[in-house]
């Protein structure tokens, strides 16, 4: 997308996530099932599972992985990343 095609859209980003100090459970998920290494995809896989809970609050693992296409990461096999986001999922419906 370019810039100006989100003109007058509200973006949120990763650094936007976290709320007075606290991580966002999404990013909780991550850190506590070991959703990353390098960190380098982190941040767009925290948005996309942002946006894939946004819409669908209790995603089958078959649901989240087609959730992350598009998305790639060269290092955790994605099973960390699958888990971090079932964990952010049973923590946002616990709420
Ligand atoms: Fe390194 Fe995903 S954690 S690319």
């Amino acid at each position: 997308m370019l810039a100006a095609q989100a003109d007058g859209a509200e973006i949120i980003t990763i650094e936007g996530m976290a709320q007075k100090g606290s991580l966002h459970p999404i990013q909780e998920g991550f850190r506590e099932m070991h959703g990353l290494q390098c960190g380098f995809c982190t941040p767009g896989m925290v948005m996309t599972a942002a946006d894939l809970l946004a819409t669908n609050s209790s995603p089958s693992e078959a649901e989240i992985r087609h959730g992350l296409e598009g998305n790639f990461c060269r290092c955790t096999g994605y099973h960390n990343i699958v888990k971090s986001i079932q964990y952010a999922a049973d923590k946002m419906q616990s709420s």
